[in-house]
């Protein structure tokens, strides 16, 4: 099949084009830096010329109130332009919980991004995936000074983007699934134990300060990141993945 994967370049667009061209697909990458700017326009139509199937795997340049019109606009032009090419799959990656968290405004606009593809015109799938181990060090950071880090206990089931990015493929190259599948880790941590664990393998002497209102993920119920029924359970676990982490 020949299969569009706009955002391409990403964390997650680049394994997922490697993915399908080795299971013997045609999978052409598309981002700004090769001449297609969603958000615009430009560059869509020909990315779609003959297409079987569009991933969209493109992330808002911010996670503040600009998110929603980034996710609004790029889907308005995805879903038209797919539609004149009679693009027979469209697939987006959103986080499980995603529509639990209200108070984020970046995960509103992942729901409104999963509700504008419902409701649009081109048979679609949306998988769901939990936060990336890939990220972990970025929500670290965000909470953290010199000698601490705060984080809450929210519970989090984080996977590897390796594992993200097959579910991903998988889902691309199948029937669409005009509805959900969600993909999670194999652990279930609290955050802080999670920047415990993470610290002490990075050799890293800051103190983990358990703090119900630190950082973005203070803003989620609990358990409302955590994989439902259904779920389909990596293998990777995050000590393995560490492990294979270059040092420093
Ligand atoms: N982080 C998590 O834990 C998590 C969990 C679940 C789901 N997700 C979702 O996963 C998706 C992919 O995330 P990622 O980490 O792979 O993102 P990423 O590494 O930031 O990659 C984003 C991709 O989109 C491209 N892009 C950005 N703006 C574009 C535009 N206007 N037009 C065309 N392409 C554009 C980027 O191109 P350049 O390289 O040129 O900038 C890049 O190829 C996101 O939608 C995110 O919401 C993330």
């Amino acid at each position: 099949m020949k299969i569009a994967v706009i955002g391409g370049t990403g964390l997650i667009g680049s394994q997922v084009v490697k993915i399908l061209n080795l299971d013997g697909h045609e999978a052409l990458p598309h981002a700004p830096s090769t001449g297609l700017d969603l958000f615009s326009g430009r560059g869509l139509a020909e990315a779609l010329d003959g297409a079987d199937v569009v991933v969209n795997l493109t992330n808002s340049p911010t996670f503040d109130d600009a998110a929603p019109a980034f996710f609004q606009t790029t889907m308005d032009n995805l879903l038209a332009a797919a539609d004149a090419a009679h693009v027979g799959h469209a697939v987006i990656l959103s986080i499980v919980g995603a529509d639990q968290v209200p108070g984020l405004v970046y995960y509103r606009a992942k729901v409104l991004q999963e509700d504008i593809l419902k409701a649009g015109p081109v048979p679609y799938s949306i998988v769901r995936a939990t936060q990336f181990f890939e990220f972990i060090d970025a929500v670290l950071s965000w909470s953290a000074d010199e000698s601490t880090v705060r984080l809450p206990a929210t519970l989090v089931q984080p996977m590897a983007a390796a594992d993200v990015a097959r579910a991903v493929a998988d889902v691309s190259a199948g029937p669409p699934l005009r509805g959900t599948r969600n993909v999670a880790g194999p652990e279930v941590f609290p955050l802080d134990e999670l920047g415990k664990v993470t610290l002490a393998t990075h050799g890293d002497r800051r103190t983990v300060i358990t703090d119900n209102n630190a950082g973005m993920f203070a803003a989620a119920p609990r358990d409302a990141l955590i994989a439902k029924n259904g779920a389909v359970i990596a293998e990777t676990t995050y000590l393995e993945w560490l492990a294979r982490q270059p040092a420093g």
